[in-house]
């Protein structure tokens, strides 16, 4: 009996003991990450970076770059300013990618260079390889003569054919997350930010553009080449240097904005993007002042492997987008609001990622409900939302984490909607608590506080304890804070988007899929690109043969132009084996580069065996005209290595 009764203490002792351990290990996690510094310091640490910004930090960039298109290859210099913070520590470390480094040389007064000794580590397949380049006492420059790989991971060559014009070649870079190495050798951290000014060299008559003001057109160059100049006086993250060149023209769209493409594409682009001025002005309103000057966006060849990128000044985005009826510029209003969250306010390691795109994404939002209204603003949402739950279905729980753990993984890994759109419903959960007025107070306070730096997922906390959470202790007993940003899955306060529009939709498509009215005579006329995708996604996954014909009877989806209409019906089509869209499949995969319009029809293709030969086939012909990060990602997909 006593035996017993002491087993039993013993368990309930055992038991309390566990879960104080347990309360002490999260309590104790949370002071951590208020209050210790080393934790702090731990939590900045990049883990995708071999650099030592805490002993020499760089503090700028000037580059001297030759485009070889016969080479495929950037070829010339960049000289960096550096600041010793340890004055003891002798030796500069840097990425680098695939670089061949020629030579090295530094400076103490940034006129007379030596010859400097350096080493060039072992390549690792995701960080590529260190280069430890040995410093004087004294140096404040650092001269790399260097050239690029045609295969660096950053850069894309276009031959003729794949471009509009037909008629020249094409080159452009994508150095988010972690490839800016691959064509710069720096401290690739977006923790260390710089300013950059850059002179570039193309075959003449060939424009170039970046991620910064045009400082001045040298034509002393003459003979066979072209010379342009840059300056970013702004520090900004390694991630936002961005350079492109080909055929490009230029057509304002006002005060302060424009649109950048070849000559065949330049009026439509201009047509569609035709309200960016307005969106920069209630950006503004919103959220204080643009801070970089001009707000210009490159639209570049259908190879390009993303949506958009926010380039500082110089927004680079798909074709893709361009719908005819301004439709899809959700886009533009995603990397406008960048300029504030992401390039003014910087995720200082790609575990903070979230900070730069759930925050973009709750702008965006913002901006589209300024412009278009609210109704538009909530389908965006809706389908946001419903994107985020199917892709979650298919997600280890580490991976639904805000605050995800990326160490020893490729941070183009952390690109799922997880930090983009559970991101957006965190602030949205703000705003709904707090009140509209309070919460955009805050926001703004917050790209105040922090503009031009880069902080982490801790420094945001402090920030939003300090300033909306412990003012207003009966709201914040509301904020799960630590289930949204440190758990995985959706929390049960998550906000939900309402919008009449689509249950409009589902009841259109309930009478035909009950065979009350036929698709011809649904009431389509007036539907959004919004409601169109709603109604496609809402139909059941198996649909008979003629039901598909039916549709695109009715619809003409087939040759439907609008690429995201066109994804959709697509996907549609792969699960219920339409042949008649094959052609179409084909002529889509084989001229779009976008992953995210690629990547899930591949994905559908290959979960049988006829299909899985067909995207081996297609991806045959399809290969060489897609970037390397989307080679890549498809390889991973199709398996077979061509
Ligand atoms: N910064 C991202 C693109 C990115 C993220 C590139 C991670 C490389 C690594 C950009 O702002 C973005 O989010 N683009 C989206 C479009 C947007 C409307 C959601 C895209 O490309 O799909
Ligand atoms: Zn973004």
């Amino acid at each position: 009996m006593k035996v017993t009764r002491s087993l039993i203490c013993f368990t309930i002792l055992l038991g309390l003991f566990v879960m104080a351990c347990r309360n002490s290990s999260t309590d104790g996690a949370k002071d951590l990450r208020s209050a210790d510094a080393a934790a702090k310091t731990d939590n900045a640490r990049d883990a995708h970076s071999y650099s030592n910004p805490e002993q020499v930090r760089v503090r700028h960039v000037d580059l001297n770059l030759d485009v070889l298109f016969d080479r495929k290859v950037l070829k010339g210099s960049s000289t960096l300013t550096i600041e010793r913070i340890k004055p003891d520590a002798d030796s500069l470390k840097l990425d680098t990618q695939d670089l061949k480094i020629i030579k090295a040389e530094t400076s103490n007064d940034g006129i007379s260079f030596a010859p400097a000794q350096f080493t060039l580590g072992a390549a690792d397949k995701i960080l590529g390889a260190p280069l430890a380049i040995q410093l004087p006492p004294r140096a404040t420059k650092v001269y790399i003569e260097y050239e690029t790989s045609p295969n660096a991971s950053g850069v894309q060559w276009l031959e003729p054919a794949q471009t509009a014009g037909k008629k020249h070649p094409y080159v452009f870079t994508q150095s988010q997350a972690i490839h800016a190495r691959s064509w710069i050798p720096l401290q690739d951290s977006p923790g260390v930010r710089v300013t950059y000014s850059a002179r570039i060299r193309t075959p003449k008559g060939l424009r170039a553009v970046m991620s910064a003001g045009e400082a001045s057109f040298n034509d002393l160059i003459g003979g066979d080449q072209s010379g342009y100049s840059f300056n970013m006086p702004q520090p900004i993250p390694p991630y936002l240097m961005a350079l492109a060149a080909g055929d490009i023209a230029f057509k304002p769209l006002g005060n302060r904005t424009g649109v950048y493409t070849e000559p065949a594409m330049l009026d439509k682009a201009a047509r569609e993007f035709e309200d960016t001025e307005k969106m920069v002005v209630a950006t503004e309103k919103l959220y204080g002042p643009y801070r970089w000057d001009r707000y210009d966006i490159l639209v570049l060849p259908p190879s390009f492997p993303i949506g958009g990128m926010e380039n500082p000044r110089l927004t680079f985005a798909t074709p893709t987008v361009l719908a005819g009826d301004k439709s899809l510029v959700s886009l533009i209003a995603h990397e406008l609001s960048h300029s504030w969250s992401g390039n003014l306010v910087t995720n200082a390691t790609w575990r903070d990622f979230w900070l730069n795109e759930g925050f973009t994404t709750y702008l965006e939002r913002r901006v589209i409900e300024a412009i278009y209204g609210r109704e538009r603003e909530e389908m965006e949402a809706a389908l946001g939302l419903q994107s985020l739950k199917k892709e979650m279905d298919d997600l280890p729980d580490a991976d639904e984490i805000l605050h995800v753990d990326l160490a020893g993984r490729d941070p183009d890994d952390g690109f799922t909607l997880v930090p983009y759109e559970k991101g957006a419903l965190f602030l949205r959960l703000l705003e709904e608590t707090f009140g509209r007025e309070r919460f955009d107070q805050f926001l703004k306070g917050y790209f105040e506080r922090f503009a031009f730096q880069s902080i982490t997922t801790d420094d945001f906390i402090a920030h939003l304890k300090k300033n909306l959470l412990d003012p207003n202790p009966q709201l914040a007993a509301k904020i799960p804070l630590e289930e949204w940003i440190f758990k995985p899955g959706l929390p049960a306060s998550a906000p939900k988007p309402q919008s009449d529009a689509f249950a409009k939709v589902e009841a259109q498509a309930k009478e035909w899929l009950d065979g009350k009215t036929p698709a011809a005579k649904l009431r389509t006329k007036q539907w959004s690109t919004q409601e169109w995708l709603h109604f496609l996604r809402f139909l059941p996954q198996q649909l008979t043969a003629n039901q598909l014909k039916e549709l695109d009877q009715a619809f003409g989806l087939t040759k439907i132009g609008n690429a995201e209409i066109a994804h959709q019906w697509l996907l549609i089509s792969i699960r219920n084996n339409y042949e008649t869209a094959y052609p179409r499949l084909e002529e889509y995969l084989t001229s779009i580069g976008r992953q995210k319009l690629i990547k899930p029809l591949y994905e559908e293709l290959v979960k049988t065996p006829a299909g899985k030969e067909r995207a081996q086939k297609i991806y045959a012909k399809a290969r060489p005209g897609y970037h390397p990060i989307a080679q890549t990602s498809v390889d991973k997909i199709v398996k077979k290595q061509i």
